[in-house]
């Protein structure tokens, strides 16, 4: 479907966003592990989300949705069922990867497939470091999906540390490790997102190095109630739409404040942006807050490759940010972009050279500045919710807006992004 968006005068009014996507995730494979009932209240209400909780489905947990809350009936140690039918993982990485690290512990095999975006992504990253765990996981020759993962009576603790800085590596060898009785210690080099360590209240050790997380089956999920914080990642389209729009100011609620998903404020306010964060708080361990906007002029600065993995998720609405800031918007030592639900490097740059900006595209990044030069233009989704949205942004910053084809993709995440919108703007 192709959707169209005006020019948007001003922003202004109050939002309440669904919960954070990452955290959805984890909650609800907790609760699928733990042996009884969890609520969760303010889940994702994503496709991704809904992948998870469709394989767990599969594998026997039981789920009762009422409203914005989740009963979910876990199963216990080891207490899944073989499923009857390969499991979907849809266009989800993290349900793909961070199920593996589950499934390898199983005493029955599994398939794990997904569409044609998620069949084309890397594999090996999660078969290599488990297999060394003693797992029985193969893919294809080209190391993608489906994944076919076996029982193992070889299951081993390992010291390891981690070889691409990513969450969902990371998070399936822990969810591997907690079905072992000794200690497996899994050591990240980057800060990636912590959910999985900090909600299972895993050991954590800082160093000059990086972080090492300890995990057994002390840290074997237990019947829990979470309210989910909304999620930033999603937050991010609307912070740079106020900033970017004249006379414009937006509260919004709740928002997980997470150290380690927070880098896009750091940033914004580093450019310039009026980001003010106010009743701050604590829910099981994870900082929250309000979160107010004011637009205002924003000028481009150097990012740290350190804090790539921290805004991973929010590169390309903060190119958008960086097209309408003073000076050249440059990311490197993002090669990890190519590798998400399209080729976000190849994607952005597709899209900006259509407005006539200069665009210099390398292996791991790209820069853009320049001014607008066609103001009426159809930029093309690459069926990626994260890129249909930053350019949805754009169309509404830009003076006669502008077109996103195949923007259904944006359920992915937000599948109210359009109410959303509509209730801040005055077009
Ligand atoms: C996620 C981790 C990130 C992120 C993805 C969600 C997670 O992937 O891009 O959207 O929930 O663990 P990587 O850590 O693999 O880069």
């Amino acid at each position: 479907m192709n959707q169209t968006f005006e020019h948007v005068e001003k922003i202004n009014n109050e939002l309440c966003l669904p919960g954070d996507k990452s955290i959805s995730h984890r909650a609800i494979m907790f609760a699928s592990l733990a042996d009884g009932i969890s609520i969760i209240k303010n889940c994702s209400n994503s496709e991704d989300v809904r992948s998870t909780i469709n394989c767990f489905s599969l594998l026997g947990c039981r789920f009762d949705e009422n409203g914005d809350e989740i009963k979910i009936t876990g199963k216990g140690f080891k207490g899944f069922s073989k499923p009857r039918d390969v499991l979907f993982a849809g266009n989800s990485g993290t349900t793909s990867r961070l199920i593996s690290g589950i499934l390898a512990a199983q005493d029955f095999e599994t398939v794990i497939t997904g569409d044609e975006s998620l069949s084309n992504r890397p594999m090996n990253r999660i078969i290599k470091p488990l297999g060394l765990m003693g797992a029985k996981i193969s893919a294809n020759e080209k190391g993608t999906l489906p994944l076919f993962i076996r029982p193992s009576n070889e299951l081993h603790p390992i010291m390891y540390t981690l070889e691409v800085a990513s969450a969902q590596v990371k998070s399936a060898l822990l969810l591997c490790a907690i079905h072992m009785d000794a200690e497996s210690i899994i050591s990240e080099n980057k800060a990636t997102r912590n959910h999985t360590e900090m909600l299972l209240n895993m050991k954590i050790e800082k160093s000059t190095k990086g972080k090492s997380i300890t995990a057994s089956k002390e840290n074997y999920p237990k019947p829990f109630q979470l309210n989910i914080p909304s999620d930033i990642s999603s937050a991010a389209f609307f912070i740079v739409l106020t900033l970017l729009t004249e006379n414009s100011e937006l509260n919004i609620k709740n928002i997980s404040l997470n150290e380690t998903r927070t880098g896009i404020l750091y940033i914004l306010k580093q450019m310039g942006a009026n980001i003010h964060i106010y009743n701050e708080g604590i829910e099981k361990g994870e900082n929250i807050g309000d979160i107010n906007i004011t637009s205002g002029k924003l000028k481009n600065i150097k990012i740290s490759s350190e804090l790539i993995p921290n805004i991973i998720d929010e590169i390309p609405i903060l190119s958008i940010a960086g097209v309408f800031a003073d000076g050249v918007f440059e990311i490197r030592g993002a090669n990890e972009l190519r590798l998400k639900e399209s080729d976000r490097i190849n994607s952005l740059c597709n899209n900006f050279k259509k407005l006539g900006l200069n665009v210099i595209e390398y292996e791991d990044g790209f820069s853009v500045d320049g001014s607008i030069k066609n103001q009426t233009l159809e930029f093309e989704s690459y069926g990626d919710h994260r890129i249909a949205m930053a350019f949805s942004i754009m169309c509404m910053v830009m003076k006669n807006g502008g077109t996103i084809n195949n923007f259904e993709c944006v359920g992915i995440s937000n599948p109210n992004f359009i109410a959303q919108l509509k209730a801040i703007s005055i077009t």
